[in-house]
């Protein structure tokens, strides 16, 4: 599916970033050391997996909490930048596994695992990327905070059954792709952004903040996940570094369709649903048109706008101060670029 340019710009977070930069690039050091732990044999896919270049949101989060709510811990354990490379890296993992689920032959700007070497070896390699964040985990001696990473995988993973579960399902509701998002991907932001603070609570972080910087995480990945669904629709594969087209193909309903499936169809609901169930490349693009005609886009960053809204407000509960201000940038920075689309 070529989309339509809807989507021209980058969503650019860099500037928010700046004030981690130099925790970023110890972060990025310590991902790329952990190839070394592989077998020599199998080191190529690793480093191949761990060196694309990706955004790095969930490690920004990671350190830009940690510097709002007391510092980045620099005792020999180095908790914060080790959360950093672990959400980092299940995260990774997941989307291996996600290009093999959904076909998809780009990604970050690079052929997926799955284009170049097939999906059985690109099963074995994000199990490998998950059972070493795993085995990162074993850094901390905090119960809770092991804990915490093994549910959200658990979620990560639970979510994206859920979501293959009710592929091509018209029935499907807002309320229950909500859920899904929020499992699979909300839950990654959420820890990322909740254990950073809860490291600092013996800096004097309270139970009452920890909170909040759950909800920021919680918020900001639904948010960006509706986001990256509209993308999916109307962005294109040259401006996202990835495939797009791929959740109409595999059926995946997201929110900007769920908005019109849910709308009095009359007589084009026969049409509109063959589309979806066994629609070619040209239904794909009227589809769209239908999307756009409706105000599933509108619909889906009024959304979007509203979960941002109730992240800023979150961290209002935070220490004020520079890192503050650069969490609070980002969502603004989101409700700003998604603003273009709707128009
Ligand atoms: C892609 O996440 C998957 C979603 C949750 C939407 P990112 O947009 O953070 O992907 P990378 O890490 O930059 O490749
Ligand atoms: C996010 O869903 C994948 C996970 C959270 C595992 P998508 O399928 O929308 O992600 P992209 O668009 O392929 O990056
Ligand atoms: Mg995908
Ligand atoms: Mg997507």
């Amino acid at each position: 599916m070529s989309g339509l340019p809807v989507v021209g710009q980058k969503l650019d977070l860099k500037q928010y970033f700046a004030g981690v930069k130099p925790d970023l690039l110890d972060v990025e050091e310590r991902i790329k050391r952990q190839a070394r732990e592989f077998d020599p044999a199998i080191l190529g896919y690793i480093e191949y997996a761990l060196e694309s270049k990706g955004k790095r949101i969930r490690p920004a989060l990671v350190l830009l909490m940690a510097r709002a709510t007391g510092g980045i811990d620099t005792t020999p354990r180095a908790g914060h930048a080790n959360l950093a490379v672990i959400v980092e890296m299940i995260h990774l993992a997941t989307l291996v596994h996600d290009d093999i689920m959904d076909g998809a032959t780009k990604r970050r700007g690079q052929p997926t695992a799955v284009a170049k070497w097939g999906a059985e070896l690109s099963v074995l390699l994000g199990d490998c990327l998950f059972a070493h964040a795993l085995k990162l985990c074993t850094h901390f001696e905090e119960v809770e905070i092991n804990r915490a990473i093994a549910d959200a995988s658990r979620e990560v993973c639970s979510g994206e059954i859920l979501q293959t579960q009710r592929r091509f399902d018209l029935k499907l509701t807002i309320p229950e792709y909500l859920k899904i998002i929020s499992m699979k991907t909300g839950a990654l932001f959420r820890v990322s952004t909740e254990l950073s603070a809860f490291i600092n609570m013996e800096k004097g972080i309270t139970e009452e903040q920890r909170q909040a910087a759950r909800v920021y995480g919680d918020c900001l990945g639904l948010a960006y996940q509706i986001y990256d669904d509209c993308l999916d629709i109307a962005g294109t594969e040259n401006s996202i570094g990835k495939t797009t087209g791929t959740d109409l193909e595999k059926g995946k309903l997201t929110l900007p369709l769920l908005h019109v499936l849910q709308q009095d169809l009359g007589a084009e609901k026969d049409a509109i649903a063959a589309m979806i169930l066994h629609g070619n490349e040209s239904d794909r693009q009227k589809l769209l048109q239908v999307v756009l005609e409706r105000g599933g886009l509108k619909y889906s960053v009024r959304k979007i706008q509203t979960y941002l809204e109730e992240a800023v407000r979150a961290l209002d509960l935070l220490p004020p101060g520079e890192f503050r201000e650069a969490l609070q940038g980002i969502p603004s920075a989101l409700i700003s670029h998604v603003g273009n689309l709707a128009k």
